[in-house]
């Protein structure tokens, strides 16, 4: 199998966790190149559902590396909770799991500013998993930010959490009203993780680099989506980090030239949690009995996902981005109840017709869908394996979308089981 970097084509949430599962079984190395435990991927083995928000999904496969990239912020109390959970189920990281130690942390400081921000922008409000994401990239640009490395190093971690401590508390005092943090609460607690964390630090690019020259395979898993990417997406209602193809170099230290493939998970319709513009949303009571259907409430959060029709502008913009090679299809079997299933090939703005993604947050806020509308199957698809014995309209729906964007389909999924997956 070639290195392949597995992408959201959207908002997230397109399924992307049970991809790298099945891809996982041909690829030696899976690694986490941005994003933090905002993630949420979900995987069903048998009968048993795993959310995985840190540690890459590969971890549930035997003698797979599972590494945790540059690109990625970790909030060392969630990884130490999930290496928890994931024992819990009798899945062992030992060995198998390395951590970059050029990561960056994320601190309670981090998720306290994220909540207040939050709370002060009213209902301008970016709607974020207040994960302290957000914050802890910040630190990292502004040269601010203290890396797993540092846990290593007593004194200069002390001191870096001093000085960030002094401007942090300076922050939630005088401009949040808020509390401030107590340096050896902080200090203590870090030193404690540290100890935990130490044996899973490691080189990554350089663990890389030697898995490319031993020809192993590398499966580069993004999280979050195209349109949450901080320079592509819907900015500001975006996320911090670059999930978009390119992010996987710069969060794992493997040059271009090593990438064969990129892959781009979409659903068979569109879904966004948090705020920002969404032209195909759907509203009224559909909006709620469609989302009882496709079951879309967020992993992370358990917020109620915003749900809308497959938006092929929004789409095309994805495609220029990451240049996918291919395209895999999940929860097609969501529209099996429907009569008729509409794609959206252009927006309307002030007389206008766009059929590029416009730029502008304002135009795509206020910009209505042109649809094109085809019929609906009727009819089950979940026992379906063979592409061929998928109904007629089911097909149609894949190709005209594949055609509207100039990139094969390989994979369709039909539920959340690994089995419950067509591959063309
Ligand atoms: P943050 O990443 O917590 O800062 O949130 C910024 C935006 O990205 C918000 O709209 C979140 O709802 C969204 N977001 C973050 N992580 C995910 C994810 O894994 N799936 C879908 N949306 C996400």
């Amino acid at each position: 199998m070639p290195n392949i970097v597995i992408v959201g084509s959207l908002f997230g949430d397109e399924g992307k966790g049970k991809i790298v599962d099945l891809l996982t079984e041909k690829c030696d190395y899976v690694v986490r190149f941005q994003g933090g435990n905002n993630a949420g991927h979900t995987v069903e083995i048998g009968d048993e559902q795993f959310i995985l928000h840190l540690i890459p999904s590969g971890i549930l496969h035997n003698n797979k590396v599972c590494l945790i990239g540059n690109g990625v912020v970790v909030d060392p109390q969630a990884l130490l909770e999930e290496m928890q959970f994931l024992e819990s189920r009798g899945i062992f990281v030992d060995g198998n799991l390395k951590v970059s130690d050029i990561a960056h942390l994320i601190f309670p400081y981090h998720k306290k500013l994220d909540e207040l921000r939050e709370h002060k922008k009213g209902n301008k409000k970016i709607g974020t998993t207040k994960r302290g994401i957000g914050p802890a990239y910040a630190d990292k640009v502004s040269r601010m930010g203290i890396r797993m490395i540092d846990l290593l190093n007593e004194k200069s971690f002390s001191e870096k959490l001093r000085n960030n401590l002094e401007e942090k508390n300076d922050l939630l005092k005088n401009v949040y009203a808020g509390q401030p943090f107590s340096f050896q609460e902080i200090f203590d607690t870090y030193m404690e993780y540290a100890a935990k964390i130490k044996p899973y630090l490691a080189n990554v690019p350089m663990i890389l680099m030697d898995a490319i020259k031993k020809r192993k395979n590398i499966l580069f898993e993004g999280a979050q989506g195209t349109m949450l990417d901080v320079d592509f997406g819907t900015y500001p209602y975006v996320t911090s980090s670059n999930p978009t193809a390119g992010g996987a170099c710069i969060g794992t230290g493997v040059a271009p030239s090593k990438i064969d493939q990129v892959i781009g998970v979409t659903k068979a319709y569109s879904t966004r949690v948090g705020e920002g513009p969404f032209p195909t949303e759907f509203s009224g009571d559909f909006a709620g009995w469609f989302r009882e259907q496709g079951k879309e409430f967020g992993a992370t959060t358990g917020r109620p996902r915003r749900c809308g029709w497959f938006d092929a502008v929004l789409m095309k913009y994805s495609v220029l981005i990451n240049h996918f090679d291919y395209l895999v299809m999940t929860k097609l079997d969501v529209l099996d109840k429907l009569e008729t299933i509409k794609i959206c090939t252009a927006y309307m703005y002030k007389g206008e017709l766009l059929e590029l993604f416009p730029q502008d947050t304002d135009v795509l806020t206020n910009c209505t869908p042109v649809y094109e509308e085809l019929p609906g199957w009727m009819q089950s698809t979940n026992a379906i394996r063979d592409y061929k014995k998928l109904p007629a309209n089911a097909r149609a729906y894949i190709e005209r979308i594949s055609e509207l964007l100039g990139v094969p389909f390989n994979i369709v999924s039909i539920g959340a089981k690994r089995e419950e997956t067509i591959f063309i």
